[in-house]
């Protein structure tokens, strides 16, 4: 019996809701051959506000409905739990596991001309302090200032719109601009939807939505380990820990998705 290729495995990308489709269709775009698994884990959002504990249990739910669907390689495209959980769980599963924050300190900090840096993330990434670490890992002189933004998440997943923009948005960005960064991280993959909106207050380039610059590194690197795929056809499954519909609706804020996602209940 002929045995299947390990480059026609899946790559699966998780997040707690709609936020990862910013890394995902970035990667569907450079990597078109893809066969991939979505996983939106509606049921425990928002993670942001979750133990490390509690977010070690979740996670591994999700690694293991992965590991068994045969994926060749994980996308942690998920700020917080790459911050809390990826050093717990790195060495459990087989396929290979790509953590955001990691990934996106390693590149960024190639820039030699960055000394100063804000990051805007969830209560769960800030306390873990992991922005600060890798990025001084690879530049020990890198000044860093992490800002929680509790309220983004839920805004975002619940397509709020009636909020008080001074409040849920100036406030926080206040504390990072007068920190004078020359760039601001947003670390949460939610973020980037608010972009819009924080331009209305800073320059928009000062802003660096990660998801790009991550997926150009899992290219790089699948490539490098020759396990890219040389099918000719791209497959996208997607799932949700709950309320499918909703992730539907809401994945529209990023990616237009076809198909209702599968309920899983991890
Ligand atoms: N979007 C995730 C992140 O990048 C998690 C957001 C949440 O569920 O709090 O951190």
């Amino acid at each position: 019996m002929e045995s299947r290729n390990i480059k026609d495995y899946g790559i699966g990308v998780m997040d707690s809701g709609v936020g990862g489709l910013t890394v995902l269709k970035q990667l569907k775009t450079i990597c078109p051959n893809e066969h991939y698994l979505y996983f939106g884990d509606t049921k425990n959002l928002p993670y942001g506000e979750k133990s490390k504990n509690e977010l070690i249990k979740i996670a591994a739910k999700v690694f293991d409905f992965f590991q068994q669907q045969d994926v060749k390689a994980v996308v942690m495209a998920c700020n917080t739990t790459s911050a809390t959980v990826y050093d717990e769980l790195k060495n459990d599963y087989d396929f290979k596991i790509y953590p955001i924050i990691q990934v996106v300190s390693k590149v960024i900090t190639k820039d030699k001309s960055l000394c100063r840096i804000g990051v805007m993330a969830t209560q769960a990434t800030v306390k873990s302090g992991k922005y600060k670490t890798e990025l001084q890992k690879y530049n020990p002189n890198l000044q860093v200032y992490e800002q929680a933004c509790p309220l983004w998440v839920p805004v975002v997943e619940h397509k709020i719109t009636n909020y008080d923009e001074k409040e849920v948005i100036e406030s926080y960005l206040t504390n990072v601009l007068s920190f004078k960064p020359q760039k601001i991280i947003l670390g949460c993959t939610h973020y980037p939807y608010l972009l819009n909106k924080l331009s209305k207050y800073a320059d928009k380039n000062l802003f660096i939505n990660p998801a790009s610059i991550f997926a150009q590194y899992i290219k790089d690197d699948l490539q490098k380990h020759n396990l890219l795929s040389e099918k000719n056809e791209q497959h996208i499954e997607y799932y949700a820990s709950s309320n499918p519909e909703e992730f539907k609706e809401n994945a529209e804020l990023f990616l237009k998705i076809e198909t209702l996602p599968e309920l899983i209940e991890l």
